[in-house]
This record gives structure tokens, C-alpha cells and sequence, in this order.
């Protein structure tokens, strides 16, 4: 029998004891490989993810490592990136410390992959995009909502020509998130903190502006209107604080060629709509509807003909008349998908082209966002500088 050839990559993970880095990083990203028996790159060829964990609780991360069957954490950054074998460095902190903990694993000559916002600024963000580039290094950022089955099938539509002329986009993203006092929060108290880097602005913006860029068409212009419509909240510890970051952002985008997009982002809604996050797409000759997994089309042909008339009861039902989508992949969890391809990149040298200049489109984004709320007004997006 002929030897497997392995490229073992030490790989990094820093912020793994988190939300994000805990589920959708370790178990169901490198973990999940680890376990289909690694990253088949061709007959006898495989990339094996050999992780370590690192963050600032000892107990924290050696009970992550006993639940996740590793062997390797530590609680100093330095150590790790020391270590020759390992080549990766990825962040899932939370944002506000992202940039400085990246640009020492730059300088330590690491790849480097980031969750999103890849920082708070744009000036921050095309900083840490210049050192990666200058030190030659393989970068990429999360843009994970792109390998959800709904968008890959809405991608399928756009490829395929579905919609002819494009109008508009409506993208309806948001549940309730519990307050914590008597009901525990699905989300950490810092996202409702300004001065801990929180803000529904800085965390939803990225992911519409990747999906907007790649799928519609790049993002010209933005108009936003946020709130703080709940004040109070209770952290981790039960404790009372004052919500100083916004819980919903009301925006407008409009994309190169003219297509609308609005998007309402909110934490304080409650779900009546096939999903927590929809996109509804609107074409010449159809529409659809994606969620997460599933997409629904109505094409012009099955288009019914509604008529104003509050005197009558309803005579069409408006959600008979959608057809599903069916599968037309395997969809595998998004976060896993993308990491396979970034360990592509690094090994094989395929190409990747969610970068961290991609990344911080997306905080560049946000930032315009905030300033069109601050201004009241309409803000262009200029194509940013490299
Ligand atoms: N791709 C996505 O869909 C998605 C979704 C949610 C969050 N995120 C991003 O992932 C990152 C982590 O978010 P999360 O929801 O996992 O957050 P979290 O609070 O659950 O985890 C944050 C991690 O950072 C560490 N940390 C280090 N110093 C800290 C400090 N001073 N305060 C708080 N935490 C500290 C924590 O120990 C933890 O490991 C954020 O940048 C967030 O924007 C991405």
C-alpha cells in the first residue's frame, strides 16, 4: 500500500473558547475535518489541521481541550507563534482585539485567517491588509453566510439568469435576544457595548457587504438609521449594565448598475418569516426568497394577480404559489466549507479571493453606515484604497 502523504498545519486558534470559536470553529470546522479524516487534496495527498488553543483562561481552555480530545492550549500568544511547526494564525477574539494580536502573527511570518469584522476601523483594517500583503503571507477572512445552502441556491438563480434585470434586494435579518435578566442572552454582553467594540452596525454590515459585492454588484452608497431601542441588559453575570451600542440599524444600499438594497438588521424583533435571516431578490421575470437553507422562487409565468380591496376577504393565499428549490450540492456547514478552502490556499496555492482587503470592505462599510446615522444623511462607499 502506498504511503499517505500529510501536510500537517499547526494551526493557531485564538478566541476559541468563544461563541463562534468554540461551535463553529473548532467542533464544526477543524474538528469536523479532523474527523472525515482530513482535507483530501488528491489520491494520497491530505491536509491535517493540527490545532492548538490559546486565550487568557487556563481552565477554560484545558477543559475545551479535554471536551474537544486535543492535547495542546496555552495562554501565551508568544509561545505559539514561536513554534515553527505552527504555520496558521486565527482570530475569533473579540474584535476589538483582533488587530494587534494579527499583525504579531504577521510579523511572526504566519498565515493568517480572521473572523469578521477583521477590525473596527478601516484604518485599522487596510493596516493589518498591508502588513499581510508586504510580508508576503496567505490571508482570508470569514465570509461564511456565502456557503449557506439558501444563498448558494440563490447564487445558482443569479448564474443561471432567474431574475432577468435585477431591481431590488430586501434582506430581513434579526430575532429577539433575550435582555438576561430573567431569560439568559443568546449573545455576549460586549455586542451591546460600544467601548467593547458591539454594535449591530459593525457585526451585521461585513456579512452584507461580502453578499451584496459578490452576488449583486459592488456597494456604491449607503443610507442608515439605528437605534438603542432597549437601554438595559444583563451580562454573563447577571449583572445590569447600560446598553451604549445599537441594537438595529434600518439601511438603504445602493449597488453599482442601480439595483436597491435594504436591509433591516435587529436584535429586538420577533420572527413571523421563513427565516432569521430572508433575502428577497426581485426580477424582471421572477423572484426569490432565501433563507438559510431553503430558496423559493415565483417566477413571471406563476405570478398572481393581486387587487387592492380591503372590503373582501384575501382570495390569493401570497405564500401559495412558491416553488422550493431542490438541492442541487451537498451543503456542508458554511464555516468548514470556507475553511477547507483557505487550507487549499495555504498548501496548494488555489486561489482565495476573501482576503482581508475583502474583510475590510466590509468595515468600511459599517463605518459609512455609522456615519450616515451620526449625519443623517446619504454617504457615497468610495472604492478603497489598497
Ligand atoms: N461569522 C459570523 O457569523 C460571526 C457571528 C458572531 C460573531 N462573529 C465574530 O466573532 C468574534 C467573536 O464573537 P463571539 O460571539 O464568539 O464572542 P464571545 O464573547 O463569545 O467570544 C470572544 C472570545 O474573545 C476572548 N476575549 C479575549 N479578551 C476578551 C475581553 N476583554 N472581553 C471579552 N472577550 C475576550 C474570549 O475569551 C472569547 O474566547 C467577534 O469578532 C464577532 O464579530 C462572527
Amino acid at each position: 500500500m502506498s504511503e499517505k502523504r500529510t501536510h500537517r498545519l499547526g494551526i493557531i486558534m485564538n478566541g476559541v473558547t468563544g461563541r463562534m470559536g468554540t461551535n463553529q470553529h473548532l467542533f464544526r470546522s477543524i474538528l469536523a475535518i479532523r474527523n472525515q479524516g482530513d482535507v483530501r487534496v488528491s489520491e494520497g495527498e491530505v491536509i491535517m489541521p493540527d490545532p492548538i488553543l490559546v486565550g487568557r483562561n487556563p481552565a477554560k481552555l484545558e477543559d475545551l481541550a479535554i471536551r474537544a480530545g486535543l492535547e495542546k492550549w496555552t495562554t501565551s500568544l508568544e509561545d505559539a507563534l514561536s513554534d515553527t511547526d505552527n504555520k496558521i494564525y486565527f482570530d475569533s477574539q473579540t474584535t476589538s482585539l483582533r488587530v494587534d494580536s494579527t499583525l504579531k502573527a504577521i510579523d511572526a511570518g504566519k498565515h493568517v485567517y480572521l473572523e469578521k469584522p477583521v477590525a473596527s476601523t478601516t484604518e485599522e483594517a487596510i493596516r493589518l491588509y498591508r502588513a499581510a500583503s508586504a510580508a508576503g503571507i496567505k490571508h482570508g477572512v470569514v465570509q461564511d453566510k456565502l456557503w449557506l445552502p439558501g444563498i448558494r441556491k440563490l447564487k445558482t438563480l443569479i448564474d443561471s439568469g432567474f431574475f432577468g434585470r435585477i431591481l431590488s434586494i430586501r434582506g430581513e435579518f434579526g430575532y429577539w435576544v433575550f435582555e438576561g435578566e430573567t431569560v439568559a442572552a443568546q449573545r455576549p454582553s460586549w455586542n451591546y457595548r460600544k467601548e467593547d467594540g458591539g454594535g449591530i452596525i459593525l457585526d451585521m454590515f461585513p456579512h452584507w457587504r461580502y453578499l451584496l459585492d459578490q452576488l449583486f454588484g459592488q456597494v456604491k452608497g449607503v443610507s442608515c438609521l439605528a437605534a438603542t431601542h432597549i437601554e438595559r441588559r444583563w451580562d454573563e453575570k447577571g449583572k445590569p449594565y447600560e446598553c451604549t451600542a445599537e441594537d438595529s440599524a434600518y439601511s438603504t444600499f445602493l449597488l453599482e448598475g442601480g439595483v436597491v438594497a435594504h436591509f433591516n438588521s435587529s436584535w429586538v424583533v420577533r420572527v413571523r418569516r421563513d427565516d432569521l435571516l430572508t433575502l428577497q431578490v426581485d426580477g424582471t421575470e421572477g423572484t426569490a426568497v432565501a433563507g438559510l437553507r431553503e430558496c423559493l422562487i415565483q417566477p413571471r409565468g406563476a405570478t398572481p394577480k393581486p387587487i387592492w380591496n380591503p372590503d373582501i376577504e384575501r382570495s390569493i393565499s401570497y405564500f401559495d404559489h412558491w416553488i422550493p428549490v431542490p438541492p442541487l450540492h451537498e451543503y456542508d456547514n458554511a464555516f468548514k466549507a470556507q475553511w477547507e478552502l483557505f487550507l487549499r490556499h495555504v498548501v496548494l496555492d488555489e486561489p482565495f479571493p476573501w482576503d482581508v482587503y475583502e474583510g475590510a470592505k466590509g468595515v468600511q462599510l459599517a463605518e459609512k453606515g455609522l456615519e450616515s446615522w451620526q449625519q443623517r444623511r446619504w454617504i457615497d462607499v468610495p472604492v478603497l484604497n489598497r
